[in-house]
């Protein structure tokens, strides 16, 4: 009897044990179960807003670059001769040794104007603009088709972009025929993002003589913002955007000669986004042109726009900035030191 008591009592503790480990592991596997149900969906939220973005990140350059449109822009570029322009081809290649396709409208012993084209199409649908800037400029003009766009190889990306507008450049001190203490680097709007991008680098800017942007955005986000309407984007950190094109950061770094032409009627990229890109430039001769009812594309197309160039250009070949003088364009007389860091309109 004396030992049937601690037994009981013993299977009792025993009993109870079990119960209590049992209750317990009914714990822990509610636990495990909530652990797989919310680490699972954890897990499959990450892995969905990873394929999200990372499909997401991909299209971006379908969103951005346009080297298709107008149909057949891959395969046919007009050519100079088609507007009176005497030309040359020229197949260059990139540092990173894409070919690169480039068209050289020539004049003699005059400025040189390297221009960057908008996201759509090829520089041969520029050549009207062109002819513009020929006869009444009297510059030899560089036609740059980046990667990926008309007969240059590769396909388009920020950092190819970037490196193609070095190359233009690169190909211009390589010609003896070219005067390289005026060579303008030009950009309608993705094409401004370029030009500003080799403007403020510093092997570069020191081969620039001046720089001329228009009709182009603060950068990507701030366009995808705009365009996209959703709030919130502004929480994206930059890293999840593939092309950034940062031109309101750089332009606090330029230093040579700008001058922001900026179409009111734009309706693609605001124009306040070039009025802001011209308060942030630093540099100390700087001009922003407002012209009433130029539109994103025909902005050149505006009586006035080529006068305008010219005076600027003008302005620019007068070294003593602080000087007073005047300039003569054409018949008018400008007063030089009201030319810097100031607005005008046509
Ligand atoms: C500007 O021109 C390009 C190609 O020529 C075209 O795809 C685009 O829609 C035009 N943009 C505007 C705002 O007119
Ligand atoms: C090249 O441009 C510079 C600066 O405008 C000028 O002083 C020089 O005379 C030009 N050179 C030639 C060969 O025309």
């Amino acid at each position: 009897m004396g030992g049937y008591v601690p037994y009981s009592r013993i299977t009792a503790i025993l009993f109870r044990m079990v119960l209590k480990v049992w209750a317990y592991s009914g714990l822990v596997l509610v636990f495990c179960f909530l652990l797989y149900y919310m680490y699972g969906g954890i897990f499959a939220i990450l892995l969905l807003f990873f394929a999200v973005t990372g499909i997401l990140y991909q299209v971006q350059d379908s969103l951005l670059y346009y080297p298709e449109l107008p149909s057949h822009s891959r395969v046919y570029v007009p050519i100079p001769p088609t507007f009176n322009l005497p030309y040359e081809n020229v197949i260059t290649r990139s540092a990173d040794g894409v070919q690169i396709h480039i068209q050289k409208i020539d004049n003699e012993n005059v400025p040189t104007i390297v221009f960057f084209h908008g996201n759509a199409g090829n520089m041969g649908h520029r050549l009207q603009n062109c002819v513009g800037l020929y006869h009444n400029l009297h510059c030899n003009i560089l036609l740059v088709e980046y990667r990926g766009y008309g007969l240059s190889e590769g396909s388009p990306s920020e950092e190819g972009l970037y490196l193609d507008a070095k190359t233009a450049i690169d190909y211009l001190y390589t010609r003896s025929d070219i005067n390289h203490s005026e060579i303008i680097v030009f950009g309608r709007s993705l094409g401004g993002a370029v030009a500003i991008d080799v403007a403020v680098r510093e092997e570069y800017a020191n081969k620039i003589w001046c720089l001329v942007v228009e009709n182009t955005f603060t950068s990507i986000p701030d366009m995808a913002k705009l365009l996209l309407g959703w709030r919130m984007l502004q929480y994206f950190p930059l890293i999840f955007y593939k092309n950034k094109f940062l031109s309101n950061h750089k332009v606090k770094q330029l230093r040579v000669p700008t001058l922001f032409i900026s179409g009111m009627a734009d309706g693609l990229v605001p124009p306040r986004m070039m009025s802001e890109l011209h308060n942030r430039c630093n540099s100390i001769r700087k001009q922003l042109l407002q012209i009433p009812s130029g539109t994103h594309n025909e902005t050149w197309q505006i009586q006035g726009y080529y006068h305008s160039l010219a005076v600027f250009l003008q302005s620019c070949r007068l070294k003593n900035i602080r000087q007073e003088y005047d300039i003569k364009v054409g018949s008018e007389k400008v007063q030089g030191d009201s030319l810097w860091n100031n607005v005008q309109t046509i």
